[in-house]
């Protein structure tokens, strides 16, 4: 998708140095109308309204993109979880209302598909939203999202503004996280079968039976997902964004030991919690409006593995 008639000119793409953030403003930079603005949390703390006011007020952004979050996997939201809910809506609360404030022209706020009900009836679809309990284990992260996209959506319908959400499934591509224990499933298989190859072992064991089922959607469709949704005049309040494939754990163990080249035997360990058998999304709300996830899983992989050793081999592999 071209990007060059993106109708906003300074465009503030919050968290520009995560992976999200950072596939946002790689798209972004191939449209020559566009001026992106950014900065890092030491230099711009968003959970501090006055400084997020003073940005804005001074900065004065046309449109958006807000992909600064706390994230962590579940050993982090558990031992942590007022920071989770705390830093998470402060950040959400000052950045829209500064936005609001300072007549940004659109808003797009990121989520992610932890907002929905632990029991929601699979594929998930938007309107599953507040109908049951969250999962416990990222309850106070899905708060504190729920908070913001429920800000925008009462900003838009209140006084007008065009701000508004999108929740993606879980992503993978260039500037993932691959820290051995905080990662999510795909980096740590990655790691994992890498080091395996690396290191000439027999065997890699991953977790569970291998048999619950995932989707995974590579960040530079989320990126184009983003840059569709703030051309679209009205978009939803809040939009799925997802592939609505999904393959078992096994199939994805298996999917990464033939991208990284490891040729040991795969095996399963059925004594370790599988987790929720299935978590789709349904994403026929987004399809509507004319997009479609363009990257195959097999394809992201393999450019994965390659940002992967670029970056290990430069020194700077993210793993925090
Ligand atoms: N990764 C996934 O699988 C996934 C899936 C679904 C949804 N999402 C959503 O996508 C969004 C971005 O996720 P990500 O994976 O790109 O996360 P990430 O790689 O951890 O990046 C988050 C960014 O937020 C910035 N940040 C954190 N606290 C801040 C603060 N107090 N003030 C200013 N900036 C702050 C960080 O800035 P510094 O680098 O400067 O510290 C970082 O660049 C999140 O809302 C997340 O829920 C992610």
């Amino acid at each position: 998708m071209s990007t060059n008639a993106f109708p906003y000119k300074r465009v503030f793409v919050a968290g520009h140095n995560g992976m999200v953030g950072a596939a946002v403003c790689r798209l972004l930079a191939s449209s020559p109308n566009v001026e992106t603005l950014t900065r890092s949390r030491n230099e711009l703390d968003l959970t501090d309204e006055y400084a997020a006011a003073a940005f804005f007020r001074e900065e004065k952004p046309d449109a958006v993109i807000f992909a600064a979050a706390k994230v962590g996997g579940i050993v982090a939201n558990n031992s942590y979880p007022v920071e989770f809910l705390s830093d998470n809506a402060k950040m959400a609360i000052a950045s829209i209302q500064a936005a609001y404030e300072s007549k940004v022209k659109r808003f797009l706020f990121l989520g992610s598909t932890c907002i929905y009900p632990r029991m929601a009836p699979q594929p998930i679809q938007e309107d599953s939203l507040l109908t049951s309990a969250l999962e416990l284990t990222n309850e106070a992260y899905a708060l504190a999202k729920i908070v913001g996209l429920k800000l925008c959506q009462y900003y838009r319908q209140q006084y007008g503004a065009m701000f508004h959400s999108a929740m993606p499934t879980n992503l993978y591509g260039p500037g993932d996280n691959y820290h051995p224990d905080h990662s999510h499933v795909l980096p740590a298989l990655l790691r994992r079968f890498h080091e395996a190859k690396t290191s000439d072992l027999p065997s890699v064991t991953i977790w569970g039976t291998g048999t619950p089922r995932r989707e995974f959607l590579h960040v530079d469709d989320l990126a184009k997902a983003i840059v569709h949704l703030m051309r679209i005049d009205n978009p939803p309040d809040w939009v799925n964004v997802g592939t609505s494939i999904d393959v078992s754990i096994l199939e994805l163990a298996q999917m990464v030991a033939k991208t990284v080249g490891y040729e040991g035997r795969i095996l399963t360990d059925p004594t370790k919690p599988d987790g929720t058998p299935r978590k789709l999304t349904d994403t026929t709300l987004l399809k509507g409006t004319g997009w479609r996830p363009t990257i195959e899983l097999e394809d992201g992989l393999k450019t994965t593995y390659g940002d992967f050793l670029a970056r290990q081999s430069a020194g700077v592999l993210r793993a925090v």
